[in-house]
């Protein structure tokens, strides 16, 4: 994650994936590209079929040299995994997961913000403006468990959720500072009234955390239940939110309503003070109920693009992204189906390009301030 104001080029890895995930991804490469061209960055993307397809043809979804190929980019834009031949936990293992976890992306940020042109199912869902910070490498997600007596009524089958103290600190202390930099309280979330090991150190490494280095930042705690019912009733009542694993993925979902619905919703994987590139992709997946037809909205894969550029550096493109994002959204030449347009995934990602590239564009008007330190 170098400073990309400092070089011509930034080189991003495009991993279409499955399903809606190569239109979504295609749709937003030139709107990303003239973003960056705003800034003086020129952008080099180099196409990787990787996903379930590569892995039904060759065995593998990616190649064993992936990681290092990836580590010579900037950063990787994603679409999405998740293939109708395969079983869907052989696309996550073999894709998503391993990516995250070879390239130690411990933070997952996941900005929920309403849309003034884009009508919620959810009341007062206008209030929302809030970050879910996802702890990303280990929690539910560690991959440690197994089944015996298969087959058998005997049969027995554990997935173990490891919450380590350092895994807790790091996401925390990224929490922590994003909620100090937005002026906003930090939430905890998590559900150490049942689970009353992990998420008692949870709770212990949070507080501790919070007397020691950030005093000044205003820390509540709520059980994932409560939240679930908060991020509906009272979005606005929310600023940083910080959870484990699997905790930020539910949540993350359930708060995409607020901002239209998944195709909305943009996340950045990434690993702050380490320098290598982050992944950055929507929340939702590869919607296999409508791949192929054209209709998928490309607008959380153009946000997880401006994520991207905000993290090389490249704030100014990423805020007329945004901004391009949102003049298209009141036109309605950027609104998709799903959110109450007629617009292709195509037609919406030309809309944003368009926007991106017009005189008269305001950078600035309207900033994600998604996770990343926004420059002055
Ligand atoms: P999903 O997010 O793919 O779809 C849920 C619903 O949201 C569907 O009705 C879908 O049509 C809609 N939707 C999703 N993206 C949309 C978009 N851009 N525009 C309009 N509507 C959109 O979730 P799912 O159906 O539970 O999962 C499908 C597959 O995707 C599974 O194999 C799952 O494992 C995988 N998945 C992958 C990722 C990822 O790659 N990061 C994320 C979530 C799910
Ligand atoms: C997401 C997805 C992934 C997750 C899957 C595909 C591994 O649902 O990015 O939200 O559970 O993290
Ligand atoms: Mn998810």
């Amino acid at each position: 994650m170098a400073d990309a104001r400092l070089r011509t080029t930034v080189k991003i890895a495009v991993i279409g994936g499955d399903g809606v995930g190569p239109e979504v991804v295609s749709a937003s490469l030139p709107a990303i590209a003239a973003a960056a061209a705003r800034e003086g960055a020129e952008v080099a993307f180099t196409d990787l079929d990787w996903g379930g397809e590569r892995l039904l043809r060759t065995g593998k979804a990616m190649p064993d040299d992936g990681v290092e190929l990836v580590q010579e980019h900037d950063a990787v834009l994603l679409g999405a995994v998740g293939h109708p031949e395969l079983a869907p936990d052989v696309s996550v293992w073999s894709l998503v997961l391993p990516l995250r976890k070879a390239l130690d992306l411990y933070v997952n940020l996941r900005p929920i913000k309403a849309w003034a042109a884009v009508p919620s199912c959810v009341k007062d869902a206008e209030d929302a403006d809030f970050v879910i910070v996802r702890e990303n490498t280990e929690g539910e997600y560690s991959g440690i468990g197994g089944r015996v007596h298969q087959g058998t009524p005997y049969e027995v089958a554990t997935d173990v959720a490891v919450h380590s103290r350092r895994a807790i600190t790091r996401v925390a202390r990224h929490a922590f500072e994003l909620a100090r930099e937005r002026g906003q309280t930090l939430t905890l979330v998590t559900k150490s009234n049942v689970s009353r090991h992990g998420f008692a150190l949870w709770d212990e490494t949070v507080y501790e955390l919070g007397e020691s280095e950030f005093p000044d930042v205003e820390l509540e705690k709520s059980y994932v239940d409560a939240m679930a019912a908060r991020l509906i009733e009272r979005p606005g009542s929310l600023g940083v939110l910080v959870c484990s694993n699997l905790f930020g993925d539910i949540l993350s979902d359930a708060a995409a309503p607020l901002a239209g619905g998944l195709g909305m919703a943009p996340s950045a994987n990434v690993s702050p003070g380490a320098g290598g590139p982050g992944v950055f992709e929507p929340v939702h997946g590869s919607a296999p109920d409508i791949a192929g037809k054209g209709i998928a909205n490309p607008i959380a894969c153009l946000l997880s693009g401006a994520m991207l550029l905000r993290s090389t550096g490249l704030s100014e493109a990423a805020r007329a992204l945004e901004d391009a994002v949102g003049q298209s959204l009141a036109t309605g030449e950027g609104r998709t189906s799903d959110i109450g347009g007629q617009a292709s995934t195509e037609s919406a990602g030309d809309a944003v390009r368009s926007a991106v590239s017009a005189a008269g564009l305001k950078p600035g008007r309207r900033v994600m301030n998604s996770g990343f330190s926004a420059p002055p």
